[in-house]
């Protein structure tokens, strides 16, 4: 039906604009790529009669804040790509520097047991996400600026793997001393590698977990604490090896599986907030498809009661982003966190339909194989959608190509509003190019 009325449509245009024919001056009064016959009737203005043009639906960025990969500077063009355009994520800054903190707040706690060989040497190994993912870049600078084995270079801290680092002489880190208790130890990061698999996907958990193997017969008992960029990859080398060798391994994201770990030895995690973050993504797009103001059900209470406080998120104009903030979850207090995909009670308060009615949204997931996204992220989705009154498409993508993701966006003019997650934080193109047809 809307096919044949955007064939009509698209008819009319063409044989009006051959009726121009050319001007006074004998130029073509339109420009060829103007007469374009496949024009979708939602180019129509609302009120001609016609539904909103795709490049101009609202559009939410997630997770993977579009930016360069090799430089981190972010993508503004994507960033507002039209005026109903955000992102949501988290502030990465604020929760890397948690993440070292409480590895170091545990060193410390446990400094006479922490050496397990006694060789004077604390000794670390780190699992890297994504060298590219402005997440895990600021995680693994986190961690090295708390342990004291950062190397700056131009000002920020090196985030690159440092692969084998045996005798302390990689170039990426050096070794770090930490005082604690009046006495000098030595902390040097033994080993790091990004964990991307065979195919290309990265944060890939199998790998890391293939990984501790080589890195214990590499060096054994020199092994004194396990940290990883994420709980996926985290969890996997706690469950190969760091478990039953009782070695604190310290993940993020506060998924579910990390958190009860806690109770048998998984020394702790980082609560990205995700139930404010998948709130956030959604409402964004329901502010929008409402015309009301964007701080609707955000900073200012909606007609339901919705509101957050701002001590769970910030919004940073001048990036058009929104960050959750993040919070440590240690053995102190994962009894609070177990339930990782519980709505956060203060927006979980049912929209009414006639003011809110149903609109339909595609949302993908960059790879359906994530341990964040789709034990945590996704299912906090899946609960909001249905308070928010929204019809949402998920889309899983396979880690690897933004074309396995995109192909599946064949009619966009089908929905309302879209939510992305790219596969790399440099490819918004690929979508806006499709919106913009
Ligand atoms: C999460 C990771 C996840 C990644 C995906 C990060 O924020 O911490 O666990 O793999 O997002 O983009």
């Amino acid at each position: 039906m809307k096919k044949t009325l955007a064939l009509l449509l698209a008819l009319v245009m063409v044989m009006s604009l051959a009726a121009c024919g050319n001007n006074a001056d004998g130029e073509a009064s339109k420009a060829p790529e103007e007469t374009n016959s496949s024009a979708p009737a939602d180019s129509t203005p609302p009120e001609q009669g016609g539904s909103v043009a795709n490049k101009d639906k609202p559009l939410v960025w997630f997770n993977r804040q579009p930016s360069n990969s090799s430089t981190g500077e972010l993508d503004m063009d994507a960033l507002s790509f039209n005026k109903d355009t955000y992102y949501v994520g988290f502030d990465a800054v604020q929760g890397a520097e948690l993440q070292g903190q409480m590895i170091l707040d545990y060193i410390t706690a446990h400094i006479d047991e922490i050496d397990r060989n006694g060789d004077g040497v604390i000794g670390y190994v780190l699992a890297i996400g994504d060298i590219g993912h402005n997440d895990s870049i600021a995680r693994t600078r986190g961690v090295r600026k708390a342990l004291d084995t950062a190397v700056e270079d131009g000002g920020a801290i090196k985030s690159d793997a440092v692969g084998i680092n045996a005798d302390g002489s990689a170039s990426a880190v050096k070794d770090g001393k930490l005082t604690i208790g009046g006495k000098e130890y030595t902390v040097r990061e033994l080993a790091s590698q990004e964990m991307k698999n065979s195919a290309g996907a990265t944060w890939d958990a199998a790998t890391a977990g293939n990984t501790i193997g080589t890195w214990v017969s590499t060096f054994g008992d020199q092994i004194d604490i396990v940290a990883s960029n994420n709980d996926g990859m985290g969890m996997a080398m706690f469950n190969a090896w760091s478990k039953e060798n009782k070695v604190p391994t310290f993940g993020y994201d506060a998924n579910a599986d990390a958190v009860a770990a806690i109770a048998d030895g998984y020394g702790g995690t980082i609560s990205q907030h995700a139930d404010v973050q998948a709130y956030l993504t959604l409402r964004v797009l329901r502010n929008a498809l409402d015309g009301v103001d964007i701080d609707t059900g955000i900073g200012t209470a909606d007609d339901a009661g919705n509101v957050l406080s701002d001590d769970v998120y910030k919004y940073v104009d001048a990036e058009r982003s929104y960050y959750a903030l993040n919070a440590a979850v240690t053995a102190e207090n994962y009894q609070d966190f177990l339930d990782a995909t519980k709505p956060y009670a203060p927006v979980s308060n049912q929209l009414k339909d006639d003011a809110h009615p149903t609109k339909s949204v595609w949302l993908n997931i960059y790879n359906s194989a994530d341990n964040f996204l789709s034990a945590t992220y996704q299912p906090l989705l899946q609960n909001y959608d249905d308070i928010l009154n929204l019809n949402v498409e998920y889309i899983g993508g396979d880690g690897q190509t933004e074309a396995n993701i995109t192909n599946r966006l064949g009619n966009p003019s089908q929905y309302d509003a879209f939510a992305i997650n790219m596969v790399k934080t440099d490819n918004s193109a690929s979508y806006t190019a499709l919106l913009n047809q």
